[in-house]
């Protein structure tokens, strides 16, 4: 589409149409009486429909990670639709989708090398919910149901990535969402961490608040903890210096999963691939999705470690 058109386009919202977009995260009201609008990218920048250039301080909503509208990225795109636009997700592959995950496996520190796709961040979490709730079963220890997340955590709008959040607004009108969750604190303490440059000194005790969790709930009822390594969507915090050796260390020594919802700190947005390595800190699964195809096409996945996908492979019968 050309500038020209698009412009078009964006400038002729029909009434009605106006209406027939409920948008996510948006003060619709506010926005109908008065729609931002954007008609096209081209690398940092958006361009608004009467051509004002509107830098992308965001990359998207952290994803357009190789910058926007790629040639490299759209013709692979139209190269892909044309010789194969969809197949069943069962029974079928494609070899694209197996290079991709060998590619991702080289990419993700330690074991983590086999993936399971889906098409989104909030999906990519409540997949590695459920590998976690049924890697426990398979391996015979039904009673690891329970779910830890962390206070002011974000890991999309799915009811597993909600009830395992901890921001407020989004858990305020949904029930009591799923059952058997709690949360680490989170670990911002201004008082403490004003003007920290990287990984805050302070605050690498917070992870042993599991073992107070473990003490109450007892390990033999714990399937995972998830925890973004590098918070986003609360306001941008990194993570206490020490603070995700303490989880694994813990979470190791009540065998409970640590899953690190990568799906904001993955490709390259902290300088390694992702952030499990920048903190070098191996987690048993890590969530991906937006940058993994620079926020073009809807896709997430999960890398899991060798243990688990094992569990699986050489499970019961019934899942071969
Ligand atoms: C850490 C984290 N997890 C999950 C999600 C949900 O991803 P999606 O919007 O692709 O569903 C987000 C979105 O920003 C996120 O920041």
């Amino acid at each position: 589409m050309t500038a020209q058109t698009s412009r078009a386009a964006n400038d002729l919202i029909a009434p009605n149409d106006l209406d027939a977009w409920w948008l996510p995260f948006t003060a619709n009201r506010s926005f109908k009486q008065r729609p931002l609008m954007i008609a096209r990218a081209k690398g940092m920048y958006y361009y608004t429909p009467d051509g004002r250039e509107v830098i992308d301080g965001a990359a998207g909503l952290w994803c357009c990670n190789a910058g926007h509208n790629r040639d490299e990225i759209t013709q692979a795109i139209q190269a892909q639709a044309q010789e194969l636009d969809y197949s069943p997700a069962f029974q079928f592959g494609h070899a694209g989708g197996f290079a991709l995950a060998s590619r991702l496996a080289q990419l993700a520190p330690g074991d983590l090398n086999h993936v399971f796709f889906c098409n989104s961040g909030s999906e990519a979490v409540d997949t590695a919910l459920k590998v976690a709730l049924a890697y426990w079963n398979v391996k015979g220890q039904g009673s690891k149901t329970r779910l830890i997340g962390r206070e002011r955590g974000y890991h999309g709008v799915g009811f597993g990535g909600i009830s395992v959040g901890g921001i407020v607004k989004n858990r305020q009108f949904f029930g009591s969402l799923l059952a058997g969750v709690d949360h680490l604190p989170h670990t911002y303490n201004r008082a403490e961490q004003a003007f920290s440059r990287g990984e805050p000194e302070w605050g690498a005790h917070l992870a042993d608040e599991l073992e107070r969790i473990v003490a109450l709930h007892d390990a033999s009822t714990i399937a995972a903890v998830i925890v973004e390594p590098m918070a986003g969507s609360t306001g941008v915090l990194p993570p206490p210096k020490g603070y995700l050796k303490r989880l694994r260390e813990i979470c190791d020594k009540h065998g409970i999963l640590l899953i690190f919802d990568e799906v904001i700190s993955g490709f390259g947005r902290l300088g390694t691939a992702f952030a499990a390595e920048r903190y070098g800190v191996v987690p048993d699964m890590i969530t991906f999705a937006k940058g993994v195809n620079s926020g073009t096409v809807p896709m997430g996945g999960v890398l899991v470690r060798e243990d688990l996908y094992d569990t699986f492979m050489n499970g019961p019968k019934s899942l071969s």
